[in-house]
């Protein structure tokens, strides 16, 4: 297994986003090939973009138990436990089913800080068939870390997280 060195946290070691993106694709469908554990995927995946990706200070999961979003394999600082279908940056991912790209999480209103180094955020919503499993969430401590290739992105990678 391959998970890129931190000296090649740029996105021209790669030759830009898109292509580290695909990389990022085809090592992670490879981390997880043959295995169907929830768990050990997740985290998995974390690791894998948590050190791959450039500027991020957290990376995990959250997945619907019993109506709400509970914490799941991460990493990263300590992060709140339980989150309100609607609430935060996480909750409204999931309620809408639709990406939220944060720029300045100081300036969306109901977002929660679990690690106060955070200034912006990017949420996947994961969902099978239309119905929601969870979301993938990642937290920079840069203002307007994530645009929409990164969105673009990281949806890709939860589709591979998804198809096992
Ligand atoms: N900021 C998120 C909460 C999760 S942490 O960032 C890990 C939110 O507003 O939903």
């Amino acid at each position: 297994m391959t998970v890129p060195a931190n000296a090649m946290r740029t996105w021209t070691a790669y030759g830009g986003k898109p292509e580290l993106y695909r990389e990022l694709r085809s090592q992670l469908a490879a981390l997880l090939e043959g295995e169907s554990d929830q768990v050990a995927n997740a985290a998995n995946t974390s690791a894998l973009l948590y050190h791959a990706l450039p500027d991020v200070n957290w990376v995990g999961f959250y997945f619907l138990k019993e109506g709400e979003l509970v914490l799941g394999p991460f990493q990263g600082q300590p992060a709140c436990v339980r989150i309100a279908i609607g609430k935060g940056v996480c909750g409204t991912a999931a309620k809408t089913l639709q990406s939220a790209v944060v720029p300045d999480v100081h300036a969306f209103p109901g977002h929660i800080a679990c690690d106060t180094a955070s200034r912006s955020e990017l949420v996947v919503p994961l969902a099978k068939n239309g119905v929601l499993v969870g979301v993938l969430d990642l937290d920079s401590p840069s203002i307007a870390r994530f645009d929409e290739t990164d969105r673009a992105g990281c949806e890709s990678l939860a589709a591979v997280f998804l198809d096992r």
